[in-house]
């Protein structure tokens, strides 16, 4: 198939562009190079577009192309709850302007990239696709919104789709090039493996008195590398079935911030100074995903399944990163 891959020069959309060319697929990149990277863009070519801009987006679609993947988001929590117009412009009518150009060009599959902040404050331990849907910030609600639209456009014109709810992304294809780059550096790993090697600001753990085993939050991280395998069975997902269809997608395996925090330092032998901070506005304690659904339809299965090789993945990178 030719994919077109909108947000491939980013950190999940470059290493599913990977995992398309290597299983032969065709691969075109759209992104704008807002949180991007050029340098990521190794699987295809790169058309510079933006979603806010319909007028650009026709030249992605020169070439037909059979199915899309949608990676372009703003994904800053805490920044959504401050400039919350900016994160439904770009997460919604962004994705609006991309449906109605893949209507123009009669592409009738798209993969989106949700996340669990549709599901909000968690009220049972594990949360599965029924899971009340409640976000409690503008970034979830944005997701939440076109997981809606897409169910939407099922009904109104039979545009297939799959939703899939990432937990923590983690980890990276260092061999291949690619790993996790933001600016600013929101995520665990990545900034526990800064603090090993001595750069950044410094590590904070926001808060260590939650109702956990050693007090702090306890999330569920997910490699990168398996995300992008649940994107290529979505592809063949949607030859099969008609309709609009959500997937959470986890290991099942919560880890406290100290637990992960101990393997980084165990894995990268180095110290890891941090500081305990005051916990933030809306982080829930536990967040572990169910992503049975994603097993039993779809046949995925986590390869990274303990936190270890996940790690020394975004350790081999963050030691020589391309970019
Ligand atoms: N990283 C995670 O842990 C995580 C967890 C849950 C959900 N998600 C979702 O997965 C997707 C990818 O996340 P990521 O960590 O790779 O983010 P990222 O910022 O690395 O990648 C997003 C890409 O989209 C591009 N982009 C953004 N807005 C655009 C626009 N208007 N037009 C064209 N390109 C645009 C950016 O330049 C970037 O290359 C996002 O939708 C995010 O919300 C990520």
């Amino acid at each position: 198939m030719h994919v077109l891959v909108c947000g491939g020069a980013g950190y999940v959309g470059s290493h599913a562009a990977l995992v398309l060319a290597h299983a032969g697929h065709d691969v075109t990149v759209l992104d704008n190079l807002s949180t991007g990277h050029r340098e990521a863009v190794r699987w295809g070519s790169l058309i510079e577009a933006d979603l806010l801009k319909p007028e650009t987006l026709d030249a992605a679609f020169a070439r037909p192309v059979d199915a899309v993947m949608h990676f372009c988001a703003r994904s800053l929590v805490g920044e959504s709850m401050h400039e919350p117009v900016a994160y439904y412009q770009n997460n919604v009518a962004g994705t609006l302007n991309l449906l109605e150009a893949m209507r123009r060009h009669d592409v009738d599959r798209m993969v989106f990239s949700s996340t669990a902040a549709v599901f909000g404050n968690p009220v049972t331990d594990m949360i599965d696709e029924d899971h009340p849907k409640q976000p409690i910030n503008p970034y979830g609600a944005s997701k939440l919104m076109v997981e809606q639209v897409l169910r939407d456009a099922a009904n109104g014109y039979g545009l297939r789709s799959v939703a899939l709810r990432y937990f923590n992304a983690a980890g990276a294809a260092a061999d291949e090039g690619i790993g996790e780059s933001h600016s600013p550096e929101t995520h665990l790993i990545p900034n526990a493996l800064k603090a090993a090697a001595g750069e950044g600001a410094g590590l904070t753990v926001f808060g260590n008195n939650y109702p956990t085993h050693d007090g702090t939050c306890i999330r569920d991280y997910v490699h990168v590398l398996d995300l992008a395998d649940a994107h290529l069975r979505a592809l063949g997902w949607m030859d099969r079935e008609r309709g609009a269809y959500q997937f959470n997608l986890g290991n099942g395996n919560g880890f406290s911030v100290l637990e992960v925090i101990e393997a980084a330092r165990r894995l990268s032998g180095r110290d890891i100074p941090y500081t305990i901070g005051a916990p933030r506005a809306g982080d829930p304690p536990v967040l572990v995903a169910s992503s049975r659904r994603a097993r039993e339809k779809l046949g995925w299965t986590p390869r990274f399944d303990r936190m270890d090789p996940i790690i020394e993945s975004a350790w081999a990178w963050h030691r020589a990163p391309a970019f």
